[in-house]
């Protein structure tokens, strides 16, 4: 994994490169609101090779990343409709999270993750809603994450410090206001998700909760990693997708992991300021067999919210 390079820091967040601590001592600083950035290795590098294939046989002859400026959005949106989903449930995408997740010294019987999402920033506010939303500043606690998300976050080609992802690091272990409580993940599964994403250009109708105070403008701290490079950080910090202006899109991908002893034990980031309902964990896969987090698990995280909705989303044939 390389030697450790050192610590920086954002505001109060600290930043570590490179860091060669193991996995739960890695935990516990990231539930401290710590970010731990790493270098690209064989296996990141192999799935960004995968993601930019994939990506790259979608869009045919043109460049991914200039495609925006030869399409119909209408176009763009549906190629994306189509190649995202294709991603996430693609057989390889897990086998690649399952050697990363190895790489990074997790025990894999220990581990769960959810497939990976492709995720696209478009500049110039060519396409900004649905299937390539330009997020705004949130936490994914807000969006019936876990206390003890981690999110692991890679661009797949070069990113520029206008079109990566911002931390607001001044509202890491502040509350801020916010409308999380209008999000249930089991209403998400049935009324939001699917094919319709894609007809979603100009506006978005979905429930996305989001800070209902000011996020200040200097309160945006960029981190730039090389295609591969990864960025970890949990699920509780506020971050956004940069507004690009770059002229050209932005390709990443991101997945999240829970381990199953600090679900056991509530361990993870404080939950200051969230109030959605549902919990994600049914999407997550054993990083041994594939298998889903037990019942006993997801049962400390329920809240009588099931009957709502489907508690995992299932893909349309
Ligand atoms: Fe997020």
């Amino acid at each position: 994994m390389g030697r450790e390079i050192g610590e920086g820091t954002l505001g109060m967040t600290t930043v570590h490169f490179d860091a060669r601590l193991d996995d739960q001592a890695r935990r516990e600083r990231l539930y401290q609101g710590d970010i731990f950035v790493y270098g690209p290795t064989p296996e990141t590098l192999a799935f960004k090779d995968f993601a930019g294939k994939m990506i790259e046989d979608a869009f045919g002859g043109l460049d991914p990343e200039m495609a925006q400026y030869g399409m119909v959005v209408e176009d763009f949106a549906r190629l994306l409709g189509d190649l995202k989903p294709r991603f996430i449930h693609h057989p390889e995408s897990k086998a690649h999270i399952q050697k990363i997740l190895s790489r990074f010294g997790c025990d894999a019987a220990a581990t769960y993750f959810e497939v990976p999402k492709l995720r696209t920033s478009t500049s110039d506010n060519y396409l900004t809603a649905g299937i390539a939303y330009a997020w705004h500043p949130h936490r994914d606690t807000w969006y019936s994450a876990p206390p003890c998300q981690i999110n692991w976050w890679m661009p797949i080609y070069d990113i520029l410090p206008g079109n990566c992802m911002a931390f607001h690091t001044a509202w890491w272990g502040r509350p801020i206001k916010n409308d999380s409580r209008i999000f249930n993940y089991y209403e998400w599964n049935r009324k939001y998700r699917g094919p319709a994403l894609t007809k979603h250009i100009n506006s978005d109708p979905r429930p996305l909760p989001k800070p209902l105070a000011p996020v200040a403008a200097d309160d945006d701290h960029r981190i730039i990693v090389p295609p591969g490079g990864l960025i970890l950080f949990s699920g509780a910090h506020l971050h956004s997708s940069v507004a690009n202006a770059t002229g050209r899109t932005r390709f990443s991908l991101d997945f999240r992991t829970v381990a199953a002893a600090d679900l056991r034990t509530g361990t993870g980031a404080a939950n200051l300021d969230s109030a959605c309902t549902g919990t994600v964990l049914r999407e997550f896969r054993s990083a041994h067999d594939l298998s889903g987090v037990p019942d006993d698990l997801v049962g400390l995280y329920e809240d009588g919210t099931e009957s709502t909705g489907p508690g995992s989303y299932a893909a349309p044939a």
